[in-house]
């Protein structure tokens, strides 16, 4: 009897290992902040908590901001952050790229439009709480003295943006204590990362136990950027030819869509109509080889000029969310348009 119940007892350990249910390292799930495994593993700490003792600060009244440009508190409405836009305008609140270490405007297009999201001019705010300092490269030439306070602090970012690109008022304290705290609530989790089986194994190894918690730090830091550079460049020299590069009609239709239509369809932020009609692609490509303020290269390159809150503006596309070989997709894709070519 003793004989046959250690032998049974042998037999479902042996079962258990053979199918790998022997006690193993607690796996992390997928959903699981990457700021908090960064904090576990030594990293300095990230600087802009939300402070939760102002009056009114929550993370629902922070996404309201973004998405509608107001939100209320003890029942009043708050007047409209800016007469023009909301942040969502200019910003997806998704993930855009598909490998966050080495973003493209290529692959980003790529995925948004599978996404059915827009392209937009301004880095998703989706992860910016993971991001250590803002309006980087070029900024500067655009915007001079009033960067340098917001490279290494969120709030004073996010209020240069409420002020400048979005041409409207400061936020109060509480506004913007609640947009932090609604951005903490969109930071980077493990699965956005692209981690290989061992990686990912070392990271809970080191959760876990506290060992090779430099290494882990190492491999989780490689894997996304925590900045957004910004190259302006300027429109082609030969605007005729665009310099020459070939264009990919279908691959501009989706910047079209993605992109130019996001504000100018429907009049929505511009009184500019773009449409599908074939009259309105042979306007902007009679305009695109000249130096009229509405040629597609003069715009992409260097937006419009915001006319001191008063009117609506459109910001430029830099490099890095526009590559030039995009703005010649664009420019084939309206070419076809206009002459009735196009199969899109
Ligand atoms: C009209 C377009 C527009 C609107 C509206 C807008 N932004 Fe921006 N924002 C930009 C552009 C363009 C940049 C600079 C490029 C970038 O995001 O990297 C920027 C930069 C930022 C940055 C710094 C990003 C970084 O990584 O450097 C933050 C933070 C930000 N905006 C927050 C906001 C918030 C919050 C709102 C709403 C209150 C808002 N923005 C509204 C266009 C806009
Ligand atoms: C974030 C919103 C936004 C996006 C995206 C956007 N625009 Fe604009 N655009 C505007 C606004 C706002 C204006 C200026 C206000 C107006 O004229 O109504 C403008 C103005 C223009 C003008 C006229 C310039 C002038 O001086 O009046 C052209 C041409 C134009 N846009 C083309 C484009 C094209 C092409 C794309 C896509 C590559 C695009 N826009 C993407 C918001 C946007």
């Amino acid at each position: 009897m003793l004989k046959l119940l250690t032998s049974s007892f042998l037999l479902v350990f042996v079962i258990l290992i053979f199918f790998g249910f022997v006690p193993r390292e607690e796996k992390l799930p997928g959903d699981f902040s990457v700021y908090k495994l960064l904090e576990a593993f030594g990293d300095t700490p990230l600087p802009h908590k939300p402070n939760f003792s102002i009056e009114g600060t929550s993370a629902e009244r922070g996404r309201e901001i973004v998405i509608n440009g107001m939100s209320d508190l003890a029942g009043k409405k708050s007047r409209r952050q800016s007469k023009h836009f909301v942040c969502t305008s200019c910003h997806n609140i998704e993930r855009e790229d598909p490998d966050l270490a080495h973003p493209s405007p290529e692959a980003r297009l790529k995925y948004v439009s599978e996404h059915d999201m827009p392209f937009l001019q301004g880095s998703a705010l989706y992860g910016i709480i993971n991001r250590r300092s803002f309006y980087n490269g070029d900024y500067d030439k655009k915007y001079g003295d009033l960067v340098k306070p917001t490279r290494h602090n969120l709030r004073e970012a996010i209020q240069l943006c409420a002020i400048e690109c979005s041409q409207g008022r400061k936020l109060k304290d509480f506004e913007l204590e609640s947009i932090l705290a609604y951005f903490w609530t969109i930071d980077l989790k493990l699965d956005d990362l692209i981690l290989s089986e061992q990686e990912r194994q070392l990271i809970e190894h080191s959760f876990n136990t506290g060992e090779k918690k430099r290494e882990a730090m190492d491999i989780l830091k490689s894997k996304f950027m925590d900045y957004s550079p910004a190259t302006f460049l300027a429109p082609p020299e030969d605007r005729k030819t665009g310099d020459g590069l070939i264009g990919d009609a279908s691959n501009g239709s989706l910047i079209y869509k993605y992109s130019c239509q996001h504000c100018h369809f429907d009049n929505r932020y511009s009184f500019l109509l773009l449409d599908n009609e074939r009259l309105t692609f042979q306007y902007l490509l009679h305009k695109a080889g000249t130096y009229d303020p509405h040629s597609i290269y003069q715009v992409i390159r260097y937006g419009t000029p915001p006319k001191g809150g008063k009117e609506a503006y459109m910001p430029q596309y830099t490099k890095e969310k526009m590559s030039d070989q995009q703005m010649a997709d664009l420019r084939a894709y309206i070419e076809a348009e206009a002459k009735g070519e196009s199969q899109m």
